[in-house]
């Protein structure tokens, strides 16, 4: 049941090197540079987003997510939630307004998959790149690579799946929409949403806790993820694995890696959710076509390859 969160706000990635990062983000994937700040972190949003940013990248000693950020409809559901994670036992940290540019306090917590969350509600909005709200034109003329349209969700590997699903439904009101299922019983990958979008967060079971999977931005349509793929080889970027479609979401989808090693996915199509949905549930023996839908095998890299 929805309770406020309405979306993925932002993604913080560390990056081996900055400069290299940049251009992987904004030259080949079509992220825009809105911002820097005196960590000498880097500011980027994807052009039909509104609000100032959705991806900061660190440049740091080993490469993986720092934090993944949810945006609250309002302050007031803001301190509900917070309230509400204390209550349930959850410590949570307070970050104050503007340690992100731009950016209200942040409230911070831990998932037992040892992923940092955070819940916002109040961010600096630049409103879509280029068109604006006000009889906009259909997209801007001056957008780069991919020209990837908006942060859509993440997918992370870490144990404890039952207990951070659990977390997920109760405080902050996510919906599993998809689950892979073991013969007996165990949940071994969740999709979660808090929208209509068929994931906002997704988690596969790993005894590592805190590893990164990948970072996903949405693009329109099948053509543009076939352009995806061209640009991946004009660029000598390293490919994981598509064109190609998942069984999971059924999204038209391919994986590449930025310069630090960190997955990316870019994609388009999808299911859709609504409350009344029944989970989707596939059988772990049939992982491979879940996954991958046409090669109904897994790569070594999609279950080894993390930041
Ligand atoms: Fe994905």
């Amino acid at each position: 049941m929805k309770k406020g969160v309405m979306r993925p706000g932002h993604v913080q990635i560390r990056v081996l090197d900055l400069e290299e990062a940049i251009n992987h983000y904004v030259e080949l994937m079509g992220l825009i540079e809105t911002d820097r700040d005196d960590q000498g972190r880097v500011y980027l949003k994807a052009w039909t987003e509104v609000d100032k940013f959705s991806v900061v990248l660190r440049e740091a000693d080993q490469p993986g997510m720092d934090f993944m950020s949810f945006k609250c409809l309002s302050e007031e559901v803001l301190d509900l939630l917070q309230h509400e994670l204390v209550d349930y036992g959850v410590e949570v940290e307070e970050v104050a307004a503007g340690e992100l540019k731009g950016c209200g306090r942040r409230i911070r917590f831990q998932a037992p998959t040892g992923h940092n969350f955070e819940l916002f509600a109040t961010k600096e909005q630049t409103g879509r790149y280029g068109v604006g709200n006000h009889n906009p034109e259909a997209w801007p003329r001056d957008l780069k690579g991919m020209k990837a349209q908006r942060f859509d969700h993440c997918l992370l590997y870490g144990p404890n799946l039952d207990q951070t699903y659990a977390l997920f439904r109760d405080v902050l009101g996510f919906d599993l929409c998809e689950q892979v299922m073991t013969p007996d019983g165990k949940r071994v990958a969740q999709f979660l949403t808090t929208s209509m979008k068929a994931h906002d967060i997704a988690f596969i079971d790993h005894p590592e806790p805190g590893k990164f999977h990948h970072a996903s931005f949405f693009l329109e349509t099948w053509e543009d993820v076939l352009r995806a793929g061209d640009l991946i080889s004009m660029t000598d970027t390293s490919i994981d694995i598509g064109p190609t479609r998942h069984g999971i979401t059924h999204g038209q989808t391919i994986y590449f890696f930025d310069p630090s090693g960190n997955r990316n996915e870019v994609f388009c199509g999808g299911d859709y959710f609504y409350p009344d949905h029944e989970p989707i549930t596939w059988d772990a023996d049939k992982l491979g076509k879940a996954i991958f839908y046409h090669d109904r095998q897994l790569n070594e890299r999609f279950l080894t390859a993390l930041t």
